[in-house]
């Protein structure tokens, strides 16, 4: 870790989505290019705090100063939330899927002419998130989440907030017409306790640097 305001606190973060099997070959999995979350890795980390990306499978490239764990699944993702304990802050920006399929095939599922279509039976997957911010000796002092939402945006992440449990959600507009999906820039609202701060439209790295600052802000009082 480089020096700076964050310098002896661990920050967690995920980012990215995960890939659940369906067989060797074939998978499902929520869209998420990783600049989101990879961004908050970096930002936190040029604060100096030392930073572990849990990260599934993307295609941007590793922040640098941080260190990084490669998963799949959301089961390994969790696990290796896990082991990363005990952290300070977790920023939980991953867009993992819900469901997993119960009984991934070991072989590729052939593709016979004639034959039924294969049915998939799915099961939920472990809330990473709902479970971190579960009261306890191991839960981080600020537990982040991310609610993407195509509709009513604001409401549905306030409701979220405290379904989870977390400290803060970060909403933002991920319908189609908002461009965020893939795209440089995002546009979210800030709902924490006290309520909802709208922040305007920015590059992802410029969402990333303030909401570094702001945690920042909330574990000691200062502004980088
Ligand atoms: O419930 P929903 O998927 O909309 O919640 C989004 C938030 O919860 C994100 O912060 C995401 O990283 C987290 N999450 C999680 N584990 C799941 C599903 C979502 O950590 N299985």
């Amino acid at each position: 870790p480089k020096p700076g305001p964050l310098a002896g606190r661990h920050a967690l973060v995920t980012s990215g989505p995960t890939h659940e099997p369906i067989d060797p070959v074939r998978y499902i999995a929520n869209r998420s290019s990783g600049r989101q979350g990879h961004a908050i890795a970096a930002a936190l980390a040029a604060l100096g705090a030392r930073v572990t990306l849990i990260a599934g499978p993307v295609t941007v490239p590793d922040p640098l100063g941080v260190s990084v764990v490669k998963v799949e699944t959301a089961a390994q993702m969790l696990s290796a939330v896990q082991v990363a304990l005990p952290a300070d802050i977790a920023v939980l920006a991953a867009a993992v899927a819900d469901w997993r399929v119960a009984e991934p095939q070991v072989g590729k599922i052939k593709k016979q002419p004639g034959a039924e279509v294969p049915a998939l039976r799915l099961i939920p997957n472990p809330d990473i998130l709902a479970t971190l911010s579960q009261p306890g000796p191991a839960r981080p002092r600020l537990v982040i989440g991310f609610a993407a939402e195509t509709d009513d945006v604001i409401a549905h992440a306030i409701a979220k907030r405290l379904r989870k449990g977390c400290d803060w959600l970060i909403a933002n507009d991920v319908s189609p017409a908002s461009g965020v999906m893939g795209g440089a820039e995002n546009e979210v609202h800030l709902i924490t306790a006290a309520g909802v701060e709208d922040w305007p439209r920015l590059p992802k790295d410029a969402v990333a640097a303030r909401l570094a600052a702001r945690i920042l802000q909330e574990l000691t009082g200062e502004t980088p």
